[in-house]
């Protein structure tokens, strides 16, 4: 089976060509690298000793994409591209709107003129907006509260709509809780740009030196210690998500929507408290006002996704932070180190 990956040389999708490349797959990878280093796919091609084609294309380019399917029998396409920081999308949400719409609209019209009939795609569970209770399952109300949230809930809705005028399609709509840790090698992992905004990569920064001291934005929350709760993910565990879905929904018709977690959540000081575990330091840390729209806790119920695809989380929290420390130690300066 060849698989188009879209962003596939980013945080999550670079995890998920190795496990696909590992599995047997062929694999195609259409990245701009605006998000992204081509080191990534360089430390792809090594770790599974494999080749596959790159094209640093736009996806907002038709005619590039477009050689893509022409040069290539897709039979799948895996959907990472797309920009993701909340805080970036509200001060520019044009750019969101049109990179995050354009781009899907663009690949799924490319998708039904070469007949490629299976798509994967990567939602959030920024799509719940502000969940009224824990944990959440699939069939919560949805809602969003930033331009980035609306982007992937109006995908959803796109793809939705698509499958129902087209229904030989298969639509698979993954809601990724938080991905954090990266590969075992310490080679591949997580390289944001500038100072990042979600709470692990800015720990590991601390933790290596390039930040002074953490920012827990508010014990005031009604969770045990009053610091926010979040089902962190390791991206490993996330990449085999989508392994399963390929595997189980791929040819059968439909939109099928799966949260992908690991369904504990885990609080800002527990998240600290391992991290500094792993690397062998406390870390400095101080109590800052909450951050306007985080929301107290944010966990899932992922037994859809155990009983439908047999799939579940298998990482735990030390695992997760412990690989992220030998990527982060090894590569302070991310892929340019
Ligand atoms: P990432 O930024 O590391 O990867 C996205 C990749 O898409 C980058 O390599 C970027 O260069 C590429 N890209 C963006 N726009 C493009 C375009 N127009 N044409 C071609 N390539 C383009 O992000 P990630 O963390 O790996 O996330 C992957 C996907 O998962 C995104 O859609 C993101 O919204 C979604 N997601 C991420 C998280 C998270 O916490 N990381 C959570 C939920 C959902
Ligand atoms: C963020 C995104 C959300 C996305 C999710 C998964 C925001 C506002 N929301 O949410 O859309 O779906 O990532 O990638 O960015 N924290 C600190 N100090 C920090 C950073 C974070 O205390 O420096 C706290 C937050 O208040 C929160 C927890 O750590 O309680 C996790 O934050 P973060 O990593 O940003 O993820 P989410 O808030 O879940």
């Amino acid at each position: 089976m060849n698989i188009l990956v879209t962003g596939g040389a980013g945080y999550i999708g670079s995890h998920t060509c190795v496990e696909l490349l590992n599995a047997g797959y062929d694999i195609v990878v259409a990245d701009n690298l605006c998000n992204s280093n081509i080191k990534a796919v360089e430390a792809i091609k090594r770790l599974t000793g494999k080749d596959f084609k790159f094209y640093r294309y736009d996806l907002l380019s038709r005619d590039d994409m477009e050689k893509v399917f022409a040069e290539n029998e897709i039979d799948a396409v895996i959907h990472f591209a797309g920009l993701k920081a909340v805080g970036e999308s509200t001060q520019i949400p044009l750019t969101y709107y049109h990179n995050n719409i354009t781009g899907t609209l663009i690949l799924m019209q490319l998708m039904e003129k070469y007949n490629v009939n299976n798509i994967v795609f990567s939602s959030s569970a920024t799509v719940y907006g502000m969940p009224e209770t824990v944990p959440i399952t699939e069939d919560f109300p949805l809602s969003t509260t930033n331009p980035y949230g609306s982007t992937k809930l109006m995908i959803e809705q796109i793809m939705t709509d698509v499958q129902k005028a087209a229904p030989k399609l298969s639509v698979t709509l993954l809601r990724y809780f938080n991905p954090i840790g990266a590969h075992k090698s310490g080679e591949l992992g997580e390289d944001p740009k500038g100072i990042p905004n979600n709470l692990l990569p800015y720990v590991a920064q601390v933790a290596v030196g390039k930040l002074e001291k953490i920012h827990v934005f508010g014990n005031d929350y009604p969770t045990p210690d009053g610091t926010g709760v979040r089902d962190y993910i390791h991206v490993v565990d996330l990449a085999l998500g989508h392994l399963k879905a390929i595997e189980h929904c791929s040819e059968k018709p439909g939109v099928h929507i799966y949260n992908l977690g690991t369904g504990n959540g885990y609080s800002v000081l527990q998240i600290i408290e391992a991290f500094s575990k792993a690397c062998g330091k406390e870390l400095p840390y101080q109590i800052d006002p909450r951050r306007p729209g985080d929301i107290a806790e944010c966990y899932a119920d992922a037994s859809k996704a155990k009983n439908e695809l047999g799939w579940t989380a298998e990482r735990g929290i030390e695992e997760m932070c412990e690989d992220s420390w030998r990527w982060q130690s090894a590569h302070p300066n991310g892929f340019d180190d």
